[in-house]
């Protein structure tokens, strides 16, 4: 059904309906768009312009078209041009000549964003939950694993031994920051576009602050203009799900590495990975690998957008449209891909003696050295020096660094005396970085315990917002 049409003689071609047509993809917002008109019809019957009768039919009409909609009983036809004229038809159908009483001043510019920004709202709590569980698994991979010894490298070579648990645990960090992202997103954007009406804002309902609280908004926005125009919160929203991506793409790259055959380290649970249809022996890393690849499209979504608004005129232009599928893809993808990703974390083991013994190999505790002859007292620079010398002589003879005697260590730097031993080995190493972010087992173990307790926080402030979202949209 059209909700405009007065003042032309015919109506839209074929192909301009086609293109015009936003209600396959735009029907997700048909709940949200319920609760916004229900708002909406309180207004206007607290201004006078729907009496009291006429509000509560409308509103039994929408409540009533709510739950059709959840049935499967109610859902668009191919007449329909969005969401707003299907609900608006299904309310015709059922009231009459009333059912179209409920548009009186408002927009669907303004409607359109106030449904969107529910929508985004609803899912990017959602998002934040599953953000919360995907930590919780890693926090646990973490502390199992804090014990164990693995190479830890920069620019892809090994660099000094640390403590497994640590690398895992850096993941979490990762994800907490996108899960305050969320919170920082959802108070930020916590302010209603309705009642700006197409642009002007409204004479028949005056009272928007009014239907932003019903709506569990902290108020209204100010400007009308702004109102309708406004996709920042839209950009910011994919902005987190690419970040989100991103820090996907970046286990995915590791669990792949970990998983082959040269690495090793990590063997990944049959229900997540998968074959190949010619080479039986092969058992992929497929999750992982869409964990990284998904990222793509993520981050697609967010350029896609922001050329969309760039230079774009304000008030409503029907360019906005477009803001809708990028949020939709991007909210089902993670939807998705973190599950999946949640489970291969909890699931792959890791070979404890394959990644301490490659710990120390490719000279990794060198710095051990050069650290060792600073606690002396011996200026960095020179115990940096010293202990170069000690990797070319090991160099020379074909050994590690941590294999010379005791009398090749002392003739390279007469401070090097035997009670290096301690420090010259994987444990050794970890044990001694015991700064706050450190490697050693006593750091990670608070660290762990710190990233439980935030997470937990976290967990439960969302948890709180989403029940009271939930208490709203149920009319
Ligand atoms: N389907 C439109 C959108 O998503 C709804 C708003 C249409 N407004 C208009 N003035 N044509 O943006």
């Amino acid at each position: 059904m059209a909700l405009w049409g007065g003042r032309f003689s015919q109506g839209p071609a074929q192909s301009v309906a086609a293109l015009s047509r936003s209600v396959d993809f735009d029907w997700r917002l048909a709940q949200y768009d319920i609760r916004v008109n229900v708002a909406h019809v309180r207004g206007l019957t607290e201004s006078s312009v729907l009496s009291r009768e006429d509000s509560t039919r409308i509103i039994d009409g929408l409540i009533a078209l709510s739950k059709e909609i959840e049935s499967g009983t109610f859902s668009y036809n191919d007449t329909d041009e969005d969401v707003h004229s299907a609900i608006e038809r299904g309310l015709i159908e059922k009231l009459g000549t009333l059912g179209g009483a409920f548009r009186a001043g408002r927009s669907r510019n303004d409607l359109v964003v106030t449904d969107f920004k529910l929508y985004i709202i609803d899912h990017i709590m959602e998002i934040a939950q599953t953000l919360t569980l995907l930590v919780d698994a890693l926090n646990r991979v973490a502390d199992e694993y804090k014990g164990a010894i693995a190479p830890g490298f920069t620019h892809l070579q090994h660099a000094q031994p640390i403590n497994f648990g640590h690398e895992i645990a850096k993941h979490s960090h990762a994800f907490l920051r996108d899960v305050d992202r969320i919170q920082d997103w959802l108070t930020r954007n916590s302010f209603s576009p309705l009642g700006a009406g197409a642009l002007a804002g409204s004479s028949l309902q005056p009272h928007p602050e009014k239907t932003a609280h019903e709506l569990g908004f902290a108020g209204p926005l100010l400007n009308s203009i702004d109102a309708v125009s406004d996709r920042d919160f839209v950009a910011e929203a994919l902005f987190i799900f690419s970040m989100i991506g991103i820090h996907l793409s970046r286990i995915g790259e590791e669990f792949t590495i970990w998983s082959t055959t040269e690495f090793a380290w990590a063997k990944l649970d049959d229900a997540f990975s998968t074959g190949s249809s010619i080479m039986p022996q092969k058992k992929n890393p497929d999750i992982a690998e869409l964990a990284r690849g998904k990222s793509g499209r993520l981050i697609g979504n967010l350029t896609g957008l922001l050329t969309v608004l760039k230079g774009l005129p304000f008030a409503y232009n029907r360019d906005l449209q477009e803001d809708k599928e990028p949020v939709f893809d991007s909210v089902e993808t993670l939807q998705v891909i973190l599950p999946a990703v949640i489970g291969m974390i909890e699931t792959t083991t890791f070979d404890r003696e394959k990644m301490s013994g490659a710990a120390v190999t490719g000279h990794a505790l060198a710095t051990e050295i050069a650290d060792f002859l600073a606690r002396k007292g011996v200026p960095f620079s020179q115990a940096h020096e010293a202990s170069g010398k000690c990797v070319q002589l090991a160099d020379s003879l074909g050994m590690e660094v941590h294999d010379l005697s005791d009398a090749q260590l002392s003739g390279v730097h007469s401070d090097l005396t035997s009670d290096i031993r301690s420090v010259l080995t994987g444990p050794g190493a970890v044990s001694s970085r015991t700064s706050l972010s450190g490697t050693s087992e006593a750091s990670i173990t608070k660290q762990i315990a710190q990233l439980q307790s935030s997470n937990k926080s976290a967990l439960e402030s969302i948890e709180k917002a989403r029940e009271s979202f939930s208490r709203m949209m149920s009319i």
